[in-house]
């Protein structure tokens, strides 16, 4: 079978005459030039609409509160996505060469464009690469991976106290040591940042910071970084208005004081099985109960166990990630977002929506929140800087809708407000510009050591564990062999030099005990392909002892 025929679409759906009489090889001469030419300017044309020019008007759609954004999946992202399980798989290998853009375009009976976006996103992937004049490889390092995990979660459907703390404290101290390998820690590198850049912007913003914004800049914020904030908003088809955001101590704050604003003592929270252990904790710091609902590792929680849950228990909030979950990875489709919000509108139960991975998207767009489809104000959108711009700066923020006034008065019950110094920093570099070509490199740095972390699993791992892919973010939920107890691995890997994120802490019930949450937020080398090797060696000697 020839690359080109592997590119052709399912036999089901296309015609006989795009199979046959296809090469793999391209064209040659002056038609081969005019394609690189041709390429030259499609690539030029993606550039410039994918946001070097960060236009935050041109998404306006003239309709009132929230637009709703477009289908799932776009045409290129299937097309990649096809492409890359044919890499995965093995079917296509490493140093094939790929069918030059109009073949495939004919034998996938898709535009020229189309097959151009799906080549260019596959390339930030790092699965394929252009060489020069001679059209586009699949990358060396490209081999086939473990299967990935498809099962959803099926956690105990009741509600339940919370004790997670001493679990969860007695794992991330043993993990803080900086020279540990840190593929248990939950942040990416911050040399990913433009720390230098965000230095200069303070050095030139504090000194002419006005007196008075000491106590202006309380409470909300200060207004030029919320402006900022609404435009990113815009950007994505969200129309929020200044005044409904609240900065606030990076996400985590927001996602308290919203909790704070809508829970009391003894209520039931809803939340994602596995979950962010920081929800689990602060569900059990105010003495709440959690219930745990199935989420699947590609589309999020279920919203069938979720409208049952809310049926039957009367949950005072849900607390979920629709974007990237921390720590599966897992990307809700934009119908699924729109029937979450129709949900938990019609039993009026607030979501309390954590978005801070949403910046990390692999694909061609930033995925949008549920808040997109919110016209009621039931979504309290929480979001910050800290994952994509400036760990350490503690700026985040929320919208929090119709709780909009209980959340800013615990704000200024409990923190006052956040550091006005980060605030005016972060609005003096946002309104000179360069943001989203960082967000490009971050972006395109993170996809690339997630296809050197698959890769590697697959080198060292045994083959019945499976991973996660996530199309955005920097974790991999791996599922050990059934019998490998990661709370183990995470000690023995600790002896290594290794930290890990074992499965329980990310349970109320301390399920997940096969599992693991690997970081690729950190640049790939000769370390981490070392402690991945040593990663794999433990889990072998714990399937099979001796
Ligand atoms: C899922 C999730 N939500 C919220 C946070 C907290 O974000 P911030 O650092 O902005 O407080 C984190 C940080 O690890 C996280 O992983």
């Amino acid at each position: 079978m020839t690359v080109s025929e592997v590119m052709a679409p399912d036999p089901r759906t296309r015609s006989i005459r795009t199979i046959n009489g296809l090469r793999a090889s391209g064209p040659a001469g002056p038609a081969a030039a005019a394609q690189l030419i041709w390429c030259f300017l499609v690539r030029l044309d993606l550039l410039l609409r994918t946001g070097r020019h960060h236009n935050p008007w041109r998404a306006i759609p003239g309709r009132p509160a929230f637009f709703l954004p477009k289908a799932a999946m776009k045409r290129y992202e299937a097309l990649a996505e096809a492409i890359a399980e044919s890499i995965r798989s093995g079917v296509l290998r490493p140093g094939d060469r790929m069918p030059s853009v109009r073949q495939a375009s004919i034998s996938r009976e898709v535009s020229p464009s189309t097959v151009f976006q799906a080549y260019y996103l596959l390339e930030a992937r790092g699965l394929i690469r252009a060489r020069d004049r001679s059209g586009y490889y699949v990358t060396a390092g490209s081999q086939a991976l473990l299967p990935e995990a498809q099962q959803a979660s099926l956690p105990e459907p009741e509600s339940a106290p919370v004790a997670v703390s001493e679990r969860v404290f007695e794992v991330l101290e043993s993990t803080a040591e900086r020279d540990v390998v840190p593929l248990g820690s939950a942040f990416p590198s911050p040399h990913l940042f433009p720390l230098q850049r965000l230095a200069r912007v303070m050095a030139a913003t504090v000194p002419r910071l006005d007196p008075w914004s000491s106590v202006d800049d309380l409470g909300p914020g200060n207004a030029r970084l919320r402006r900022q904030i609404a435009l990113r908003y815009l950007t994505d088809g969200l129309h929020v208005r200044t005044e409904d955001i609240v900065v606030t101590n990076g996400a985590l704050e927001a996602l308290n004081l919203c909790l704070g604003a809508v829970t009391r003592p003894g209520d039931a929270v809803v939340v994602e099985s596995p979950a962010f252990y920081a929800a689990l904790q602060a569900l059990e710091r105010n003495g709440l109960h959690a219930i745990e609902v199935p989420t699947h590792p590609r589309e999020g929680v279920d919203l069938a166990a979720l409208a049952q849950v809310l049926e039957r228990h009367r949950p005072k909030a849900c607390w979920l990630m629709t974007n990237f979950q921390n720590p599966l990875g897992s990307l809700m489709p934009d119908a699924k977002k729109r029937d979450l919000v129709a949900l938990v509108t019609r039993h009026q139960v607030p979501l309390i929506e954590d978005d801070v991975y949403g910046e990390l998207y692999f694909g061609a767009r930033r995925p949008v929140p549920a808040k997109a489809y919110d016209s009621e104000g039931w979504v309290m959108h929480c979001a910050s800087f800290s994952k994509c711009l400036a760990p350490g700066y503690r700026i985040g923020w929320t919208v929090p809708g119709r709780f909009g006034r209980a959340v800013t008065r615990l704000k200024l019950s409990t923190s006052l407000g956040a550091s006005i110094p980060a605030q005016a920093t972060l609005a003096a570099y946002l309104e000179k510009g360069g943001y989203d070509k960082h967000l490009r490199q971050l972006r395109h740095a993170l996809s690339v050591q997630q296809n050197a972390m698959l890769q590697s699993v697959a080198r060292h791992f045994p083959e019945d564990t499976r991973t996660t892919r996530p199309d955005g973010g920097y974790f991999l939920w791996v599922e050990l062999p059934p019998h490998v107890r990661a709370l183990d691995i995470h000690r023995y890997a600790l002896s290594h030099g290794i930290s890990v994120a074992p499965g329980p802490i990310f349970s109320a019930r301390g399920d997940y005990g096969h599992c693991l949450r690997l970081n690729y937020g950190h640049a790939w080398d000769a370390r981490s392909e070392a402690a991945m090797a040593t990663l794999g060696r433990l889990v072998r000697a714990f399937r099979d002892p001796a």
